[in-house]
């Protein structure tokens, strides 16, 4: 019975002692943790101190210069024990508080001056001024003990080193007096190291936010002041104040609590308090900094102004577009490198190649892929990455940009030449000056260089060098006749002749001859189109060229190759008179390259010698077609009743020539061949 008794009247007791027990805590302690707003009756705010309604945030100044602001909670706080007898000793009784503050600078300008947390008997300081005084002193009453104000400051200016006093951002301890009694330079002790001091800087642009620990134990009557940055989350062990203080004699009986902060003449910063719990008798509760009000911006100053910003703003948009256009650029040049613009006129073009792909099949042009160093430019072999292809990839360089379009229409007709003892004209590009046309490789390389300039174990035996004549006389008679239009090689020579694997002829080159007389390129050194000791007297004389003149230079090649001599070489040496000087000395074979031996079919040697001087025979009417010749060296035909065959000296205007070249004269007089004696004079005129 007598338990639910007991049970009832507690439970009477708590419900009717509740209201003032809250009171005498309400008393004693309070919290701000989630902002200030609608506390503003809890408060006391005097000059520039605001509550912004919107964020919360205790705003003790702006960063005006010589502006004060403070901030006291509004109910004077019972400093002494109440119940202390007259007799015992009279004593402060233990508090403790925990704020978080922020000093947030302008960015162009210095911050100062600092905060101060602040026990004093009222909450208001007429008089007080600015910078140094913290909006609580003033000169005239400073360092009065009458004040009884206990200041914990947080200063950034004129403050203290912890040797000398003349640096700042430092916390100190002052009764009184704007002088502090303790003073460190602001940071904290780690917990792991409580030896190694980690400073902080009070006031920053961003505004850090900093939590501050002030305790005061009334029996030990020691003061501990910690500071650590929000960041840190949990305070630091070590205070980095902490001292034997008595208050006694600084404080009143009530005294308030609060903040007072103030700017200078040259510097200046906004001051805020985002929270702050105090407690009488105990430990002030931990404020929780995930529910503080949030800085504006993190720049919180009227310094930047919109206009700046959006100023600021439009030169990093004009920067970064810029840098775009610089990256843009810098990549197109590097493109352009490998890619080309490409005119209207080029997209119909069925034979384009791309630069790039050019580019890549060779390397880059690379000295090492270089097969050849011809009249129109250099020779590289390449390997087209598309299709895996070797390509010859002719470089002609020095070309006037107006000829590309007639080169392009030139090569594009060209491309469609298809015989199998042409070289392929694959295709062409254009590269600024450069043009490029690309052949089939063909990987023997020239009659010429394996003629004079053997490398490798490839020996031209008479049959081959026959078959190759052959080859080539076909396609000379393939552009002369057989295609749509006449195409004129231009310039018939060995080293135009190209040997391929199975040891045919390609003739290469052809046509381009005309291009370089489009840009009069060859006149510089001989005057025409062509190469000297292929060049037809009559072409020399005009610079017209013809089948015929296509003709005399085969003429050439022929003996060329069979004599395995330069036709024009060092002295006055020109192998067409020196054959013919031979064949009218009736020692023709004299004139067969030594490198055959007895290795040669006589018939079609005498057959090419003769052939040879038929073909390079100075009138052109006397030169055989390039059908004809074709006959001639397959045995179709036998060589003409011919009336003369001679030197082209021209001066000689008589030309005598062996009756052992000749089966039949032109006046039908058979001569025994072999007798070598029996010379006629034939008068072939001019
Ligand atoms: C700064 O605060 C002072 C009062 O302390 C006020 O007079 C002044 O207009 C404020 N300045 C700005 C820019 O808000
Ligand atoms: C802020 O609050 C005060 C008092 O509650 C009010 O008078 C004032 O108009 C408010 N200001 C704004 C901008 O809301
Ligand atoms: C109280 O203490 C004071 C000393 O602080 C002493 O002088 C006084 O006699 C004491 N009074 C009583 C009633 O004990
Ligand atoms: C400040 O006051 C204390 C005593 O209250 C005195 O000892 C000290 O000399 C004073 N300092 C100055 C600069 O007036
Ligand atoms: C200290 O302040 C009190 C009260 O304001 C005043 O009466 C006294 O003269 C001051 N003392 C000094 C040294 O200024
Ligand atoms: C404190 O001041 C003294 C004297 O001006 C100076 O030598 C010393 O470097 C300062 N200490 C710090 C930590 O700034
Ligand atoms: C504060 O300290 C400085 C230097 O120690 C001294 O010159 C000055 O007079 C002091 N001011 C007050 C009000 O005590
Ligand atoms: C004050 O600091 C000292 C040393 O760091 C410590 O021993 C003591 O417990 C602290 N007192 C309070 C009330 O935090």
């Amino acid at each position: 019975m007598a338990l639910p008794g007991i049970s009832i009247s507690s439970a009477f007791l708590f419900f009717f002692l509740l209201p003032s027990l809250i009171q005498l805590l309400e008393a004693s302690s309070f919290t701000f943790n989630n902002g200030f707003n609608g506390k503003e009756s809890d408060l006391t705010l005097q000059n520039g101190a605001t509550i912004d309604n919107q964020s919360g945030l205790l705003k003790l100044t702006n960063t005006s210069y010589q502006v004060t602001g403070q901030a006291f909670y509004s109910k004077p706080i019972q400093m002494f024990a109440k119940d202390s007898t007259p007799n015992k000793t009279h004593q402060v009784s233990s508090f403790s508080t925990s704020f978080v503050f922020a000093m947030v600078n302008p960015r162009s300008r210095p911050g100062g001056y600092g905060l101060a947390f602040t026990i004093s008997p009222s909450a208001e300081f007429p008089g007080a001024e600015a910078g140094h005084f913290f909006g609580i002193f003033n000169p005239s009453n400073v360092n009065n003990s009458s004040n009884h104000i206990f200041l914990v400051e947080f200063d950034t200016v004129d403050g203290f080193n912890e040797t000398e006093d003349n640096t700042g951002n430092h916390v100190g301890v002052n009764f009184n007096s704007v002088n502090s009694t303790l003073k460190k330079i602001a940071g904290y002790y780690g917990d792991s190291n409580p030896e190694e001091k980690r400073y902080m800087i009070l006031d920053s642009t961003d505004g850090e936010l900093i939590c501050a620990w002030i305790e005061y134990d009334g029996v030990e009557k020691l003061l501990n002041v910690t500071i650590f940055p929000t960041s840190l989350q949990k305070k630091p062990n070590k205070a980095l104040i902490s001292r034997h203080v008595d208050l006694t004699s600084v404080f009143n009986e009530k005294m308030f609590v609060g903040f007072s902060a103030s700017t200078g003449k040259m510097k200046s910063s906004s001051h805020y308090i985002l929270g702050w719990s105090f407690a009488m008798d105990g430990k002030a509760r931990e404020l929780k900094f995930n529910l503080l009000p949030k800085l504006p911006n993190q720049d919180g100053t009227s310094s930047l102004k919109p206009q700046i910003i959006a100023l600021i703003a439009g030169l990093c948009a004009l920067l970064l577009t810029l840098f775009v256009i610089l990256g843009y650029l810098t990549l197109y040049k590097r493109m352009t490198k490998t890619f080309e613009i490409l005119e209207d006129w080029e997209l119909d073009c069925p034979h384009r190649f791309k630069f790039k792909d050019l580019h890549t099949a060779t390397k880059g042009f690379k000295d090492s892929e270089l097969i050849g160093v011809g009249g129109f430019g250099a020779v590289y072999k390449g390997v087209l990455p598309s299709t895996g292809c070797e390509v010859a990839v002719k470089k002609i360089t020095k070309n006037s940009l107006q000829g590309i379009r007639d080169f392009a229409a030139e090569v594009e007709s060209l491309g469609q030449l298809r015989h199998k003892n042409l070289v392929n004209l694959q295709g062409w590009c254009k590269k600024k000056n450069n043009l490029i046309i690309v052949y089939d490789y063909i990987p023997n390389g020239s009659l010429d260089s394996l003629i004079f300039n053997p490398r490798g174990n490839i020996f031209l035996t008479w049959e081959r060098r026959f078959n190759i004549f052959k080859g080539i006389a076909e396609g000379l008679l393939y552009l002369h006749e057989e295609y749509q239009q006449v195409v004129i090689h231009r310039d018939v020579k060995s080293s135009n002749v190209l040997i391929d694997s199975d040891m045919n002829a390609r003739l290469s080159d052809f046509g381009l001859a005309r291009l370089h007389d489009h840009h009069g390129e060859i006149s510089h050194t001989t005057g025409v189109v062509g190469t000297i000791g292929y060049i037809a007297p009559e072409l020399a004389r005009t610079g017209k060229a013809s089948t015929a003149t296509d003709v005399f230079a085969y003429g050439v090649l022929l003996l060329e190759v069979a004599c395995g001599k330069r036709p024009i070489g060092s002295g006055n040496f020109i192998l067409v008179d020196w054959v013919t000087e031979c064949c009218q000395m009736g020692r023709l074979l004299d004139v067969v390259d030594p490198k055959f031996g007895s290795e040669f079919a006589v018939e079609e040697m005498e057959l090419v010698l003769k052939l040879g001087l038929l073909c390079s025979y100075h009138k052109p009417e006397a030169r055989p077609s390039m059908r004809q010749v074709v006959r001639y060296l397959n045995g179709d035909d036998l060589l003409p009743v011919f009336d003369g065959w001679g030197t082209n000296v021209e001066s000689q205007g008589e030309y005598r020539l062996s009756t052992r070249c000749m089966e039949v004269t032109s006046n039908g007089t058979s001569t025994s061949i072999g007798a070598g004696v029996s010379f006629n004079s034939i008068n072939i005129g001019r």
